[in-house]
């Protein structure tokens, strides 16, 4: 594995896996493939530019020439797909382009990796895909459950890349991941809008009571994680990437208020989301057998991530102030208060 093809690169997770790669090895190539979409943006990766060990192609994963000839050109041996519309909102609103992108792009890039012979596909999913878990933690064996649009894209990529494996022997792994926070995730995911918000003291829509849990994780964590899945992860498994704990929606709010030294007041209950999964736990025993620890705690995470955006201004406020931003805010959060 030494050419990477990092589809999804210019995006929040995938930007933050090309800098770990160029960080951590000196002898590889990393060829970011990104349509560049709302959520991609160059300026994640603006401190890789120069490298040369690193280049940069705009495509589709569903557009089967373009991956060919990106994979040709550059003699890729090793996929790692990020590429997704990854916003559970966006998908209750409009699931056309999740279908396109996570589920037939996928297929796409299997049939590729498949007719170059390439030594690994590794596809990046979800903890969403086990559905709601109001007890326990789930293991990589649960049944797939997903409840959201997006969750059930991810779902159905999954089972394609397994079949790929089972079929034709193609060298895959997945790796299911919690919620990642940290550098340069786009502000409609709940910590990045929360911080910018309160940071500019417009108010902080949490949905329904606030008692919703996640296993929020720093992202760096998450690289390390895929990356010991590359390099030590059995061909054709699966493996959980968390914390292993959880937090609650109204905490985190709070700890990432009292970071910021600003009041709760700023805290607006609005509407809560359709189908909203109240709980995800992964079991990450399977990914720790290989040697693999998270580094931060859910609430040392939010600390951080918040600091990040407290230093980082430029790269959030041109988002921000764009007027897909806006449009996209207005469309989905106007008329949703609950009055206390
Ligand atoms: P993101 O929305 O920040 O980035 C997605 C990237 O994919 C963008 O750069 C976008 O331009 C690109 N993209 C979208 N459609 C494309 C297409 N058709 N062809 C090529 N590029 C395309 O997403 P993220 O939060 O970085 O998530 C990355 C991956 O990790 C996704 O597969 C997501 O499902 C998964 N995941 C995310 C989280 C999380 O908490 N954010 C947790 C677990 C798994
Ligand atoms: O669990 C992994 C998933 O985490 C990833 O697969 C997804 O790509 C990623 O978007 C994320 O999904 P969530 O739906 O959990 O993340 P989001 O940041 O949208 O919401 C986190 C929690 O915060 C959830 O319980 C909903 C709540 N929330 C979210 C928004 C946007 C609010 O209360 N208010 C909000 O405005």
């Amino acid at each position: 594995m030494r050419n990477f093809l990092i589809t999804g690169g210019a995006g929040f997770i995938g930007a933050n896996f090309t800098h770990y790669l160029l960080r951590n090895y000196t002898d590889i190539k990393v060829v970011v493939y990104d349509k560049l979409t709302y959520a991609g943006n160059l300026d994640n990766l603006l401190d890789v530019g120069d490298d040369p060990r690193y280049a940069f192609v705009q495509g589709d994963i569903a557009d089967a020439d373009s991956v060919a000839a990106a994979i040709r050109d550059h003699q890729i041996d090793t996929i790692v797909n990020f590429a997704a519309e990854s916003h559970v909102d966006r998908s209750i609103m409009n699931p056309d382009a999740f279908v396109k992108t996570d589920v037939y792009g996928t297929y796409v890039l299997l049939e590729a990796a498949r007719r170059f012979n390439l030594e690994r596909y590794h596809q990046i999913s979800t903890d969403e895909v086990y559905g709601h878990v109001p007890v326990g933690s789930s293991k990589e064996t649960d049944p797939l459950e997903p409840r959201s649009p997006y969750a059930a894209s991810k779902a159905s990529a999954d089972l394609m890349v397994n079949a790929y494996h089972i079929t034709y022997g193609l060298p895959v792994t997945i790796s299911r991941g919690s919620n990642n926070i940290g550098p340069y995730q786009y502000p409609e995911k709940v910590i990045p809008l929360f911080v910018t918000n309160a940071m500019d003291d417009v108010a902080l829509p949490l949905y329904g009571d606030g008692l919703q849990m996640r296993d929020y994780q720093y992202v760096e964590d998450h690289c390390e994680g895929i990356d010991a899945v590359l390099r030590r992860g059995q061909i054709g498994e699966v493996y959980n990437i968390g914390t292993g704990s959880e937090l609650r929606n109204i905490d985190m709010t709070h700890l990432l208020l009292d970071t910021l030294g600003k009041p709760y007041s700023l805290i607006q209950p609005v509407s809560d989301r359709p189908g909203h999964d109240r709980r995800y736990s992964l079991d990450v025993s399977k990914l720790k057998a290989l040697g693999w620890q998270p580094r931060h705690t859910c609430a040392e995470a939010v600390v951080k991530t918040v600091r990040w955006y407290q230093a980082n201004e430029w790269w959030w406020r041109k988002i921000k102030s764009g007027e897909h931003y806006r449009a996209f805010y207005q469309r989905l959060y106007a008329g949703r208060e609950i009055r206390t």
